[in-house]
């Protein structure tokens, strides 16, 4: 069936807003007070892994967890510009220990979408001059935790921040600009590159080593009709605009257009992993998302594209020959119905790719906070009831804890867990 090879680890990702509840003073409490959460609600809950982390640790290790990405909450590690929050980074170092005491090595997110306040109302990301407000960030991080953490993502999914939030309209700061997306991306594609200098002067500074990334969001672009010459421009347009640009800035320091080179970054080599999530394919016909007529559909209508998980980290390993990281893979199934499947395919579709792929983060460990879905999408490999908190681990996370302990999925694995799901069209 799916044996994986002995060096190739499963593990689990999330985010500190989606996870931790808490109601700082972030973009996405404010959003949620301007009713931009569809259902109404608030990050303030979320998951409560602020009281729940040592169950939440306990129950991943129960699994045979041995890999963990996770993020801190700039919001609350920074309340205020310049000032730290001491209790905040204890919370966050007592965590690291109890996940390091288990046997779990983690990989920390330093920012995933979420901006404090105080930031936002300086312009954000759509601002060059914040660059360094936002390197102060992770040299504060890199200071607190470095003798916790070794490996780093410097910055979430850079081009699903710029667009949603500055082109869709859809996350804080909800604007609709195509330039203003574009001039995020290159903003951010300079932090991250700077980011990536700068974790590595301060751990070498230190005699420490490290491991640094960004979290790209690649999904595959494919022309509604092959022979049509719109369909082929526009996908031709949209992949370049949404993740082939930014790509190549950040892992090469290449800006080609539409993005233009801001800061002071020099083409060069800035990944040491190349960290892929990976989730859905886009079927175009025009300048837009559109999917293919038919396809296999999770919850919130994302076409389910197996195949594109390895055609995604091929494109990034010919560009710059790295281990592969997985860092987030998963699905929208509210009743995890095909959550088995869904997993199998990609894992399968992983291991046959002839690619090195050393790790596997499945997104997401327990149901979540999903941005502007809020908490009626669900993605976790554990139920959580958010009225009590109680967590249950699904269907889908025995499946997993099993992959964990067998090393692949035998036959009758595959008849217990797989072999009954489809998916929906
Ligand atoms: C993000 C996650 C999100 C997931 C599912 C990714 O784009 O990094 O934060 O929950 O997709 O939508």
């Amino acid at each position: 069936m799916v044996n994986f090879s002995s060096d190739f680890l499963l593990g689990v990702s999330s985010s500190a807003t989606q996870i931790e509840g808490g109601g700082f003073e972030h973009t996405w409490s404010e959003w949620y007070a301007k009713g931009g959460i569809h259902d109404g609600s608030n990050p303030a809950r979320a998951a409560d892994h602020l009281h729940f982390w040592r169950e939440d640790i306990d129950l991943m290790a129960q699994m045979g967890i041995k890999i963990y990405r996770l993020g801190i909450e700039w919001a609350r590690l920074e309340p205020q510009r310049g000032i730290y929050d001491e209790a905040a980074a204890l919370w966050y170092r007592e965590l690291l220990v109890y996940i390091k005491s288990k046997g779990i090595a983690p990989l920390l997110t330093i920012h995933h979408f979420t901006n404090p306040l105080w930031f936002e109302a300086a312009g954000g990301f759509a601002e060059a001059a914040n660059i360094p407000v936002y390197l102060g960030f992770v040299e504060y991080a890199v200071g607190k935790f470095g003798d916790l953490v070794n490996e780093y993502v410097t910055l979430n999914e850079p081009n699903v921040f710029a667009v949603k939030g500055y082109f869709e309209g859809e996350f804080p700061p909800g604007k609709r600009s195509m330039l203003l997306a574009l001039k995020v991306q290159s903003i951010m594609a300079s932090c991250h590159i700077q980011a990536y200098e700068l974790i590595h002067r301060l751990r070498r500074e230190r005699g420490q080593t490290t491991k640094v990334g960004f979290a790209h969001h690649a999904r595959v672009f494919d022309p509604k009709s092959k022979h049509n010459l719109w369909h082929r421009f526009c996908t031709f347009l949209s992949e370049r605009m949404f993740q082939g640009a930014l790509t190549r800035a950040c892992l090469l320091g290449r800006f080609i257009f539409p993005l233009k080179r801001c800061g002071n970054v020099r083409p060069g080599q800035y990944a040491d992993f190349l960290a892929l999530n990976y989730y859905t394919r886009t079927t175009v016909s025009k300048l837009g998302d559109g999917v293919r007529e038919g396809a296999p559909l999770n919850d919130l209508g994302w076409e389910i594209y197996p195949d594109g998980i390895a055609s995604c980290a091929r494109e990034l390993y010919e560009l710059l020959p790295r281990p592969i990281y997985i860092t987030e893979n998963g699905t929208c199934d509210n009743n995890d119905t095909f959550r088995c499947r869904f997993l199998y395919d990609h894992l399968k579709a992983v291991c046959g790719s002839g690619l090195p792929v050393q790790r596997y983060y499945h997104w997401c460990f327990t149901d979540n906070f999903e941005w502007c879905e809020g908490e009626s999408a669900r993605f976790g490999l554990v139920h959580v009831d958010y009225a009590t908190q109680q967590r249950t681990v699904k269907k889908s996370g025995q499946f997993y804890a099993a992959m964990i302990a067998q090393n692949g999925v035998s036959g009758a694995m595959y008849d217990t867990y797989v072999a009954g799901q489809e998916y929906h069209h």
